[in-house]
């Protein structure tokens, strides 16, 4: 059981819960929030909309940059009791390539998961959208670290499972998914955008139904492990999506209502699934 990167703020939450958290630890592995080369503010707010089913965020990546994440956040994210995976995004690949390098340097870091759904400011294509973006991604990084690498594919691509056999071929370890889906929601006193980043990711129940198809259809046409996640509430969800061909799952925005979810689902996933 993981968490979804940037669902579950573990420095905030070790402040809040203190040495309880590690005692009680939600997830067998932990993803950092992504992180850029650059500082970014993120979005301006609102950045949140809640749906129906789930949530439309438009967060827009804040984080202290390549050296705030590595001089602050990485010794505070290395005292948690689980393998730590740190989540990263370049909008070049020369950009990903210092990022991947200079976070696996780091003994404190497990794994690499690279967020590969931001526009590449080379070619203007979003890299993860795209078999023959991802893969070169992925061949630029490969031979600077020896770190389990993860591709964190987007939903938001034609077919999935052709970006995931390009992120196999070219050296992905794993991948995981899906990402948030693009969504928007409008102020009904306007009409106008609600978030301050005029579009959203949504997800929540609302995506679990495609989530599952695209991780089925994923695990089908690799043969890494897959990590999926989307919607996941319960033990049930968790045993659908590894039927479906997940190797592990992670829990994302449950975690915002119930923020020891994870430890939860994992508990109900180890007992027999009511048929
Ligand atoms: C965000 O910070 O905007 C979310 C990042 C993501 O969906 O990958």
């Amino acid at each position: 059981m993981l968490n979804g990167s940037g669902t579950f703020d573990a420095i905030a939450a070790r402040r809040a819960f203190g040495d309880a958290l590690l005692e009680r630890f939600p997830f067998h592995a932990f993803v950092s929030k992504t992180i850029t080369l650059a500082p970014r503010e993120g979005n301006p707010p609102p950045r949140l909309w809640e749906t129906p089913a789930g949530l439309i965020n438009s967060i827009g990546l804040p984080n202290k940059g390549l050296d705030g994440f590595l001089a602050l956040d990485l010794p505070e994210l290395a005292e948690l009791p689980v393998p730590l995976v740190v989540s990263v995004m370049g909008f070049s690949r020369d950009e990903l390539a210092t990022l991947v390098q200079r976070v696996g340097e780091r003994e404190e870091v497990g794994l690499i998961e690279m967020n590969v759904s931001c526009p590449n400011v080379e070619t203007g294509l979003v890299m993860g959208a795209d078999p023959v973006e991802t893969a070169r991604a992925v061949e630029r990084v490969r031979a600077l670290t020896d770190r389990p690498l993860i591709v964190k594919l987007t939903p938001n691509a034609s077919d999935p499972a052709a970006v995931a056999l390009a992120a196999a071929g070219a050296g992905a370890d794993a991948v995981s998914l899906i990402n948030t889906l693009k969504g928007m929601a409008l102020d009904p006193r306007t009409a106008q955008p609600w978030l301050g980043g005029r579009t959203g990711g949504v997800s929540g129940p609302a995506v679990r139904a495609i989530a599952l198809e695209q991780v089925g259809a994923v695990a089908a046409a690799v043969s890494i492990p897959v990590i999926g996640m989307g919607g996941i509430a319960s033990g049930r969800h968790a045993a659908d999506f590894m039927a479906a061909g997940a190797t592990c799952v992670a829990v994302g925005t449950e975690s915002f209502r119930d923020p020891a979810a994870g430890r939860r689902i994992a508990g109900e996933l180890a007992e027999p699934q009511p048929v």
